[in-house]
C-alpha cells in the first residue's frame, strides 16, 4: 500500500515536495483554509488535495510539516486537537521539516506524547525540488524510533532525498541542530553583507562604492556571493526573521546575539520591502538593489 502523505502547507517548499510526491504516484494532501490565492494555485499545480483539515488525521499516514518556521509549533498543536478530537485514533508520523532550534523542535515533539503519533525531526537543506535537482531532507529520531527512521528514508524511493542522522547519542533535535548550523553560515552570511552594505552606505554613498570596488579587488568571490544571494534574499526576508531567532536560541547567550542581531536586520528589509512609495523605509532595499547592480556590472567588467 502507498502511504498517504499530507503538506501543510503548499508554499515554496512544501508545493514542490508535493509535486515530487504526486510525480511518484503518491496522494499528498493539504488543507488550504485562510491560505492565500498564490498557495491555492501552486496546490493545484503539484496536484494536492485540499481536504477539511480534520481529515488529515483520518487519511494520512505520513504529516509533513513545512511552513514558516515561528508557526511550526501553533501547527503540531492544532494537528494534535484534530486527532484527539478524531473518533477513529489511527497510528500517525509527523515530521517536523521547519527551520526551528533543537530546543523548539524538542517541544514540538512533546506535543504529541502518549498519543500514537511518532515523530521525526527532519531539516532541510537547499532550495525546493527542481527539475534534476533535489534538497536534501536531514532527519533524526528517538532511538526507540529507529524503524521509523528507516520509513522516512524510504520516502527516498518516492522521490524525497532523505538523509538519516544516525550513531552515538543522536536523536530529536539533531536533524534541527544541522539545519540550524547550515543556515547559520549561509544565510547568516548574506545577512552580515547586507549589515555592511547598508552600514556603509549611511556612512556615505562613496564609502558604500569603496567597500564595492575593495571587495572586487582583494575578495571577489565575496562580492561574487553578494551578487547572488541579496536577490533571492529580499522576498524570503519575512521568513528568515523567525530562521535567525531559532539559530540565536540554538546558539545560546553570548553568541547568539550574532543571530538576533541578524533578525533585525532581516526584520528591516522586509519593512523596507513593503514600504509604499515615498516611505524613507524603503531606501534599505534601493540602497541593497543598487549594490548589487554595481557589483554585477563591476564583475562583468573584470571578467
Ligand atoms: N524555500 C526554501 O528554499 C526552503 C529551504 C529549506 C527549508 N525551507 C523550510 O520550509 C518551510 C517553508 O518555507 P517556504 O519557502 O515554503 O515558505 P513560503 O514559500 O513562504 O510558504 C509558506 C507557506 O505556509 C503557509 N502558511 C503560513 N502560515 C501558515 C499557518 N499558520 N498555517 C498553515 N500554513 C501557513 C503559507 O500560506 P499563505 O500563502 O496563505 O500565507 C504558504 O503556503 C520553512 O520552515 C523553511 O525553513 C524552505
Amino acid at each position: 500500500m502507498l502511504p498517504v502523505i499530507a503538506i501543510i502547507a503548499p508554499g515554496a517548499m512544501g508545493s514542490a515536495v508535493a509535486k515530487r510526491l504526486t510525480t511518484a504516484g503518491l496522494t499528498v494532501l493539504t488543507n488550504l483554509d485562510g491560505r492565500s490565492p498564490a498557495s491555492r494555485s501552486r496546490a493545484h499545480d503539484a496536484g494536492m488535495q485540499d481536504v477539511p483539515f480534520s481529515d488529515i488525521p483520518l487519511k494520512a499516514n505520513w504529516v509533513l510539516s513545512i511552513l514558516p518556521p515561528s508557526d511550526a509549533p501553533a501547527f503540531a498543536q492544532k494537528l494534535y486537537d484534530a486527532y484527539t478530537q478524531s473518533t477513529v485514533q489511527r497510528p500517525l508520523a509527523f515530521a517536523d521539516c521547519n527551520a526551528v532550534s533543537p530546543e523548539t523542535v524538542k517541544g514540538i515533539a512533546q506535543t504529541f506524547s502518549g498519543t500514537n503519533i511518532k515523530f521525526i525531526d527532519a531539516g532541510i537543506v537547499g532550495g525546493p525540488p527542481k527539475g534534476d535537482y533535489d534538497p536534501v531532507f536531514y532527519a533524526s529520531a528517538s532511538p526507540e524510533d529507529a524503524s521509523l527512521l528507516d520509513e522516512f528514508v524510504g520516502l527516498s524511493k518516492y522521490g524525497l532525498k532523505v538523509s538519516a542522522l544516525r550513531g552515538e547519542g543522536a536523536g530529536i533535535g539533531d536533524a534541527s541542530a544541522l539545519k540550524m548550523s547550515y543556515a547559520g553560515i549561509s544565510k547568516g552570511f548574506t545577512g552580515l553583507c547586507a549589515t555592511m552594505i547598508l552600514a556603509a552606505h549611511a556612512s556615505s554613498p562613496a564609502t558604500s562604492q569603496a567597500l564595492l570596488h575593495e571587495l572586487a579587488s582583494s575578495q571577489p568571490f565575496v562580492l561574487q556571493r553578494i551578487a547572488g544571494s541579496i536577490p533571492t534574499m529580499l522576498p524570503k526576508a519575512y521568513r528568515w526573521v523567525g530562521e535567525m531567532e531559532e539559530i540565536s536560541q540554538f546558539v545560546g547567550s553570548g553568541e547568539g546575539q550574532i543571530h538576533a542581531g541578524l533578525a533585525r536586520l532581516y526584520e528591516r528589509v522586509e519593512k523596507s520591502l513593503n514600504a509604499g512609495e515615498g516611505d524613507e523605509a524603503g531606501e534599505d532595499v534601493r540602497v541593497l538593489k543598487k549594490f548589487v547592480e554595481d557589483a554585477k556590472k563591476t564583475i562583468e567588467k573584470k571578467q
